[in-house]
């Protein structure tokens, strides 16, 4: 399964994404690597701080739209699963990485401002590569750093529910949570679920089987 990790909003978690579906994915037994897309390469520096004793997620830097489509089909040979981590740009590597994608998975950060305008630009992109594909690609929003207490985050919830009726996104399930262990675990090159706080396990483990569901 190839899945994108993508936004073109910056900031909202495409790369703690990638990293932690890929350690549960890493545990669970899977042939996983990710691929990062984004110049800035915070994948790559990750696996950098990664202890050579954990499960081996292999990060494979690609920031060229030429390379991106012949890269991802060489190293889907070798692997169950590819996680790409994408920059936060419409850009000519986002739509390529788009339709070579089974899944794509959106974050979404309900900050307000203008996270929603970026999110429908992605969208409408979305919806003309789908036709241009020809079939369906299959998409799914992600709410992260998600604090149930702050109202604008419950809104964001209905204006999520309109876009499933426009664009037939679902919202998954399982949210992040608003944690600082997200942030120190990626300072130690490793995914939540290789980390001390539990309720941000739990909550990685349940995405990950929700998204496996979700692929089947
Ligand atoms: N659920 C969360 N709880 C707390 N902090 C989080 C959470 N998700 C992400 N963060 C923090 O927010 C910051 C941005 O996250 P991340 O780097 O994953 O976003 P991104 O979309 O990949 O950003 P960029 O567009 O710069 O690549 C990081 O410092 C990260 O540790
Ligand atoms: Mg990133």
């Amino acid at each position: 399964m190839i899945i994108a990790s993508i936004s073109y909003k910056g900031g909202v978690g495409k790369t703690t994404i990638a990293q932690n579906l890929a350690v549960c994915f890493a545990h669970s037994g899977y042939k996983v690597c990710i691929i990062d897309s984004d110049t800035s390469q915070n994948s790559m520096s990750w696996l950098g701080r990664r202890n050579e004793d954990l499960p081996k997620i292999p990060v494979y830097g690609i920031t060229e739209p030429k390379a991106i489509t012949q890269n991802i089909n060489a190293l889907y040979k070798d692997y169950e699963i590819i996680i790409i981590d994408s920059p936060p740009a419409l850009s000519k590597i986002a739509t390529k990485i788009i339709l070579a994608a089974h899944l794509v998975i959106i974050p979404i950060t309900p900050t307000g401002g203008s996270d929603i305008w970026t999110t429908e630009q992605l969208l409408e992109h979305y919806e003309n590569l789908r036709e241009q594909k020809g079939e369906d690609i299959l998409a799914a929003f992600v709410i992260n750093r998600f604090r149930p207490n702050v109202k604008m985050h419950q809104a964001y919830l209905e204006i999520l529910e309109e876009y499933t009726e426009e664009y037939g996104i679902s919202v998954l399930d399982s949210k992040l949570h608003d944690r600082s262990a997200f942030g120190e675990s990626n300072l130690q090159g490793i995914g939540v679920y290789e980390y001390s706080n539990k309720s941000a396990k739990e909550e990685v483990i349940k995405l990950t089987n929700e998204i496996l569901a979700l692929a089947e």
